[in-house]
């Protein structure tokens, strides 16, 4: 099976994650930034793993940009992650709010995919930051190599 971890990282968070995922889904997966894309990387992937930081209830300008972008993903799986704040932490009334009214990258990147034809493999998922620049909160890389060995199959 062919597999690209596409992800977007402002503070490498993301990045992080997205090369626990690659190092997970097995040799062979094709790690590819949304500034390096190009519609060739994924013409013969079986599944593209697309991963982005939650800012601003979305993701990146730059990944949403190249999701506009992609060509059709009929017959393609999809599994999609973001990076994100954990709400417990913030404890913020405010963002409680917003996040429930808003939501995160990941759902945004998930219903950008299936609208292209592509079929996600799992819901969305999100790793948690223990602070906006990082690091990732202890425990979420292992976590995120768990969940893309329970859904690259
Ligand atoms: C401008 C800005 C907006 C953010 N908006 C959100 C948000 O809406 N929801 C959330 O959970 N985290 C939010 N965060 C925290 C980011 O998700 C966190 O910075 C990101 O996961 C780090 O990933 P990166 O290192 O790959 O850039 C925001 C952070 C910044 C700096």
């Amino acid at each position: 099976m062919k597999i690209v971890v596409l992800y977007d990282s402002v503070f490498g968070n993301t990045k992080l994650v997205a090369e626990e995922i690659a190092k997970a889904a097995g040799k062979g997966a094709k790690l590819v930034s949304a500034a390096d894309f190009k519609a060739e990387d994924i013409a013969d992937a079986d599944l593209i793993v697309v991963g982005s930081p939650t800012r601003a209830f979305n993701p990146t300008p730059g990944m949403a940009g190249v999701l506009k972008t992609l060509p059709s993903l009929a017959g393609k799986k999809a599994l999609v992650f973001d990076t994100r704040s954990d709400k417990a932490d913030l404890n913020s009334k405010a963002f409680n709010f917003f996040e429930k009214t808003f939501g995160y990258a990941a759902e945004k990147m998930a219903k950008a995919l299936k609208k292209k034809g592509a079929v996600l493999a799992d819901l969305p998922a999100g790793f948690f930051v223990a602070d906006a620049e990082g690091p990732m909160k202890e425990g979420e890389l292992k976590r995120a190599a768990e969940w893309a060995k329970a859904n690259i199959k």
